[in-house]
């Protein structure tokens, strides 16, 4: 296999195209000169980098074919030169300064995998952009902070700006929506973004542990980072779904606008009761098109087992897409991970080379509008609501009675056990209902004598 580096002695040698052991490309084979490559440096050498390299290397003749120029890395940035990757970075130039890299360095794309809202990654995409070179970046935080002026930077100097792999790792998301569904009219997005939380929901309801003992198995099993908060409380799911409810509506990127609840307070009780009602537990990013704007969140929801993202368990990602012409379509794999990443980098890598390049969120960013933001806290919908209750005569016809003075109409009611003196949960299901007249009717609930926490209150989702 030959090598995906440009060294750099290299000069006019040619080489004959799809003449190794690439099986893919057996015929036809054709000349390629070195002149038809094209110069990527890459920001960035860690899990997801070195994947890159390492897929360019084992489906090098495949991706040049598709590309129809070979990609070739010139040069890499990293902060540790000395750090074991398990790959020679030594015919590279190597840049200790990634935005030295974007400014001075000879190339075509820039790959920016260092990560962080600012700093170095945004400067070094800015100056690439600028100098009216292309811009590939796995980058979902710099994406959702920056991506309109990113993409009006990229507009305005003719270069590409393409992540594909900011969102749902190896799943073609951003493809889909974009130019899969470009005679859509897209009016709702779901999607399980985070694998880490995917993870942790999916081994609490597995073994009825609870959410600290499952994160301490995740983080030792490589599965959840030390500081877990960015993926727990749904800063990383928030990110993606400001991208994707971007591309769906055609709007400026919000991520302010997100609302946003992690899974810490997720319980395996709650999980089991879930689980006999016929529900999943899952972290859903909800992004919807209403008459009054557009709602964007981010919360533990329940949605029902046999739906397509009730069924997506473990570290997979998932995203439903509601649309007025292709109606519901459904998109589910590897959100994380070196190759599913990589996979995605090198599909832009390609996209980028062919030319294949469209305004960078569907419509010229000078075109995308402003979002009204919708409050998800005033939205109605059916609820899930626990709550901790002494088991005396009386207290259910008590909570009946709040709920009914505020229209909230029952689905299910279910108390478990018979303890006099303890606590017992009680568990209701509302169907649709208005929030601000549940929220005052829980009010009252929580106030009665024999309700002894707080509700616990979750959202059931249709999916
Ligand atoms: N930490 C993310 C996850 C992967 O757990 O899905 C990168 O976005």
């Amino acid at each position: 296999m030959r090598s995906v580096f440009a060294r750099t002695s290299s000069t006019s040698r040619s080489f004959l195209f799809g003449e190794t052991a690439d099986s893919q490309l057996a015929a036809p084979s054709r000349r390629c000169n070195l002149s038809d490559d094209i110069k990527i440096v890459l920001a960035g050498v860690g899990t997801v980098g070195a994947g890159v390299i390492d897929l360019l290397k084992r489906n090098g003749d495949l991706i040049a074919a598709r590309a129809g120029r070979r990609p070739i890395v010139t040069g890499v940035s990293a902060r540790n030169r000395k750090k074991d990757r398990g790959i020679d970075l030594s015919p590279l130039t190597w840049y200790d300064d990634p935005v030295v890299m974007a400014r001075d360095a000879d190339y075509d794309i820039y790959v920016e995998l260092i990560g962080g809202t600012d700093g170095p990654a945004k400067v070094a995409c800015e100056t690439a952009l600028r100098a009216g070179k292309h811009v590939v970046t796995a980058n979902k935080a710099l994406i959702a902070e920056h991506g309109t002026a990113l993409a009006e930077a990229a507009e305005a100097a003719g270069g590409a700006l393409a992540f594909e792999a900011s969102v749902a790792g190896g799943i073609p998301i951003l493809k889909a929506m974009r130019e899969g569904l470009a005679a859509d009219r897209i009016n709702r997005v779901v999607g399980i973004l985070n694998g880490t939380c995917n993870y942790i929901l999916t081994a609490m309801r597995r073994s009825g542990r609870s959410f600290d003992e499952v994160l301490a198995e995740a983080q030792a099993l490589g599965y959840a980072e030390a500081d877990p908060s960015f993926d727990v409380d749904g800063i990383d799911t928030a990110h993606k779904l400001a991208i994707l409810t971007s591309l769906a509506f055609g709007i400026v990127i919000d991520f302010g606008g997100v609302s946003v609840s992690g899974i810490r307070n997720v319980t395996p009780l709650d999980i089991q009761f879930a689980e006999e009602l016929g529900y999943r537990i899952k972290l859903l990013g909800i992004g919807a098109l209403t008459n009054a704007g557009v709602e964007q969140r981010v919360e533990p929801c329940m949605v029902r087992c046999e739906t397509p993202l009730g069924s997506v368990d473990g570290v997979y990602n998932a995203v439903m897409v509601q649309s007025d012409a292709a109606d519901d379509t459904t998109y589910e794999g590897r959100g994380a991970g070196a190759m599913p990443t990589a996979s995605a980098v090198i599909a832009d890598l390609i996209d980028v080379t062919r030319g294949r390049t469209m305004p960078v969120f569907g419509i010229p960013a000078a075109r995308l509008e402003q979002p009204v933001r919708v409050d998800s806290e005033e939205r109605g919908g059916a609820f899930y609501v626990r709550l901790n209750v002494r088991d005396v005569p009386g207290v259910i016809a008590d909570i009946s009675a709040a709920l009914r003075d505020e229209q909230v109409s029952l689905e299910t009611v279910v108390q478990r056990g018979r303890s006099p003196n303890d606590a017992v949960p009680v568990v209701l299901t509302t169907h649709k209902a208005s929030a601000a007249a549940l929220r005052r009717s829980l009010d009252r609930v929580a106030n009665l004598d024999a309700v002894l926490e707080e509700p616990c209150l979750i959202r059931i989702e249709e999916s």
